[in-house]
């Protein structure tokens, strides 16, 4: 390595706790980060924190919500707004946006629909499903985009899911309207990559959360098998024979809004222990 590149690296370092960890060089930026109260929205929330951006979390259960401000507060040392609403709504929005008009950073996310064979999605729960995990992202980047270009940084992480990539049976709502962002967003994000505002995805496999819990839970019951065996059934189908957690989750979210990734945009990262079978 030259003594220039050596310097680089030092000055992109910091030691905490004994150990050397990256500088995301993001400290003092200010993030929304959309149903966070548990789960991957958390730890990305966490991993922000770490790099020291001051946050609002989201969720609909109040007393969840600030349970969870109160532990990012204590592990990190920022400030940590809760706005308790519910993301797929106008007045959620509108609250979100009146605690951070101007967010530098917005991680989008929301519930996934439930796991249902598709003949049984009438007209409303589709709508629903397309609401919150296409027009609710949408709306929120329609709000954001614009400051973040005038300012000359911004970055928008739209947690997705493997199945825009990869069919999963019951899941069909979620992968139709979570391609459906993936690909409206495409082009937007050229709009504004001259602005140094990047969009990407993250596409979780199986993450060790409540929602993948229930929906193994859901497959026991079909399966007339246990939990236990679900899970281990569906670690098996897994490379890595895990679960992902929702720590490498979301520093991988944060690496994303960092300075370093300011050349990624309109991307789709992958994250699921080797679980895509394909070679690109
Ligand atoms: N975990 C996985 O393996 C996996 C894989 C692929 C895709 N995904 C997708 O990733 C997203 C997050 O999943 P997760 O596993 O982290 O779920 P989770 O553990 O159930 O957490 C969901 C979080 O979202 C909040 N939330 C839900 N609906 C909301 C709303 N309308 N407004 C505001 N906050 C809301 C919840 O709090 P409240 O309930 O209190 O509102 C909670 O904080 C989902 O869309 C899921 O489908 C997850």
């Amino acid at each position: 390595m030259t003594a220039y590149g050596y310097t680089i690296l030092c000055a992109s370092m910091q030691v905490l706790q004994g150990e050397m960890i990256m500088d995301l060089g993001i400290r003092g930026r200010t993030a929304i980060v959309c149903a966070s109260s548990q789960g991957l929205g958390k730890g990305c929330a966490l991993a922000l924190a770490e790099a020291g951006v001051a946050l609002i979390i989201n969720g609909r259960n109040q007393s969840l919500l600030e349970q969870t401000a109160r532990e990012i507060r204590e592990a990190w040392g920022v400030a940590v707004t809760p706005v308790a609403a519910d993301v797929s709504t106008a007045e959620g929005q509108a609250a979100l946006l009146r605690a951070c008009p101007a967010p530098d950073i917005l991680i989008n996310n929301n519930a996934g629909p439930p796991v249902r064979d598709f003949r049984e999605l009438d007209r409303r729960a589709i709508l629903d499903g397309i609401t919150s995990n296409m027009v609710t992202p949408i709306e929120l980047i329609q709000k954001v985009i614009d400051s973040m270009a005038a300012r000359g940084f911004g970055r928008i992480v739209n947690i997705t899911s493997l199945s825009v990539k990869m069919p999963i049976v019951g899941l069909d709502l979620s992968s139709g309207a979570r391609a459906g962002l993936t690909a409206f967003m495409a082009g937007v994000t050229r709009s504004v990559a001259d602005k140094n505002v990047t969009v990407n995805n993250i596409l979780p496999g199986n993450f060790d959360t409540a929602r993948l819990r229930s929906n193994l839970s859901v497959a026991a019951k079909r399966a007339h098998s246990s939990d236990a065996e679900a899970a281990a059934a569906a670690m098996a189908k897994i490379p890595m024979k895990r679960f992902g957690t929702t720590s490498e989750f979301g520093h991988t979210c944060a690496f994303l809004c960092s300075v370093h990734a300011g050349f990624i945009t309109g991307q789709n990262i992958v994250l699921d222990g080797g679980a895509y079978p394909a070679a690109f």
